[in-house]
């Protein structure tokens, strides 16, 4: 069929069928750079580039899909934050996000600390070398050999998330004859305006310990009654993709009036408080996120206040960004293959990928962007939906937008904004090979994750 037969134009936004686009974007070959790694470009030739290299050679070199980060981005966010919160404060990389040894080191590199939620993510870490004492042990049910291990290696912070967890970790702690660094995570009655599953301050989940019916000053209690423990703070996170300070703002304002009924009831003040992760970032060009200095400043004045207010001395802040740090500064690189256009609907594009290598549409009714990266075209925009080659219709990756009514099979398109949550949620649904990460920085490009194989798939199965 040829492509001019497609039902593609430009259309009215009334009779385009119901969904989250507004209208097409003035220039579909512009790439808007709250949404792009820092050093994307599109070169002269049209081709997209990043650290230097076209995506065109990075494609014939590392295969798609793949994941490509933009190192010097990275290392520029992370210092950000941690410039932004200068000495006082602690930015722990919320590793769940996305880690591999390469970003450890990058995070080390830059001082920051990181926050690990199991076993592997430790091991990740201390492979890489990132020093114990600077990282924080998170989980709702952690294991026994989990918390051991923690113990023994001497993590900086345990953050303790239930009744039965207290007293396990003080029981593990004491019998390595050791006391541990702990916080307890506090859910502060936050309702987040985020999507539901990733929103977690609200009461029914299953995160943290209530403070409302006095179960967290309970919590709070305990842990100081038990010798392998040293509680040193409170922590609360109330959720991810989060754009409205005031959520954070309400958060502090409740810890810091726990702080100061356990000084009252306990006579100790409490050195720290931790205020999670949670920032939003650009998946389209309709957000706009906040810049670190902007959040840490709202936030250090928020306590600072409360602080003064409850005639506290400040406790020393902490925080947990993950997707606001790494998801920026990576894109997801796909073929083009089939393109079906469904009459008065919309085109659907199939790439190379797709749920198995970004599940956050599919999950969360995520957004993203996604651009024709291989060339420019002046053809008029299409509205498209761009799915993966997985065997099941929920299988999107972009749910609405616009690419060149000229598309074929062969083009690269490009996801930006896929450095979180991507590929640490990534399966091998339909036994799909999990894409490389490769990290670009100054004309020079690695795998820092490599891509799995069918024999890493057949070494598994073992019956
Ligand atoms: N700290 C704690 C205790 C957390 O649970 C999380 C995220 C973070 C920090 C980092 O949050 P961030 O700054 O990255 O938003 N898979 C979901 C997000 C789940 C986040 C879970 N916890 C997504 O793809 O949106």
């Amino acid at each position: 069929m040829s492509r001019s037969a497609h039902p593609a134009g430009p259309r009215h936004a009334d009779v385009l069928p119901e969904g989250h686009y507004t209208a097409p974007p003035a220039d579909l070959n512009a790439l808007d750079p709250k949404v792009w790694a820092h050093t994307v470009t599109r070169d002269q030739d049209g081709v997209v580039s990043v650290g230097g290299i076209e995506v065109t050679r990075l494609a014939e070199e590392f295969g798609t899909p793949a994941y490509f980060v933009d190192e010097a981005d990275f290392r520029a966010r992370a210092r950000a934050w941690r410039t932004a919160f200068g000495h006082d404060a602690d930015v722990f990389y919320a590793g769940k996000a996305f880690l591999s040894r390469a970003i450890v080191r990058w995070l080390h590199d830059e001082g920051l600390n990181l926050d690990v939620c199991s076993g592997g993510e430790l091991a990740t870490a201390l492979s890489a070398g990132m020093p114990a004492d600077r990282i924080a042990f998170h989980g709702n049910n952690k294991s026994e050999v989990e918390i051991r291990t923690a113990i023994e290696v001497g993590v900086g912070r345990i953050v303790l998330d239930s009744f039965q967890e207290i007293v396990r970790v003080a029981h593990i702690a004491q019998s390595l004859g050791k006391r541990q660094r702990v916080q307890i995570r506090v859910t502060v009655g936050v309702e987040a305006h985020t999507h539901e599953f990733i929103a977690t301050a609200h009461e029914d989940q299953k995160f943290g310990i209530a403070l409302a019916d006095g179960q967290a000053a309970e919590a709070v209690r305990r842990a100081l009654a038990l010798d392998g423990l040293e509680l040193v703070g409170i922590h609360s996170h109330i959720g991810s993709q989060i754009f409205d300070m005031a959520g954070f703002e309400v958060a502090a304002r409740r810890v810091v009036s726990l702080l100061a009924a356990i000084r009252d009831e306990h006579g100790v003040e409490l050195p720290e408080i931790d205020l999670g992760g949670g920032l939003g970032i650009a998946y389209t060009s309709d957000d706009d996120p906040r810049e670190p200095h902007e959040i840490a400043k709202a936030l250090s004045e928020i306590v600072t206040r409360e602080c003064e207010a409850a005639k506290l001395g400040t406790p020393r802040i902490s925080v947990e960004p993950g997707r606001a740090i790494v998801g920026p500064t990576a894109f997801t690189l796909y073929e083009v293959g089939t393109i079906k256009p469904l009459d008065g609907l919309r085109t659907y594009v199939s790439v190379d990928g797709g749920m198995s290598d970004n599940i956050r549409t599919a999950l969360y009714d995520a957004e993203y962007s996604v651009a024709l990266v291989s060339r420019t075209s002046d053809a008029e925009p299409m509205l498209v939906r761009v799915v993966g080659k997985h065997c099941e219709s929920g299988d999107i990756v972009v749910k609405d937008a616009f690419l060149p009514a000229d598309l074929a099979a062969g083009d690269l398109i490009a996801v930006p904004a896929t450095g979180a949550y991507c590929r640490s949620m990534a399966s091998n649904y339909n036994h799909a090979l999990r894409p490389p990460v490769v990290a670009v920085n100054d004309g020079e490009a690695r795998v820092i994750v490599r891509r799995e194989t069918e024999e890493d798939l057949l070494r598994l199965d073992v019956g």
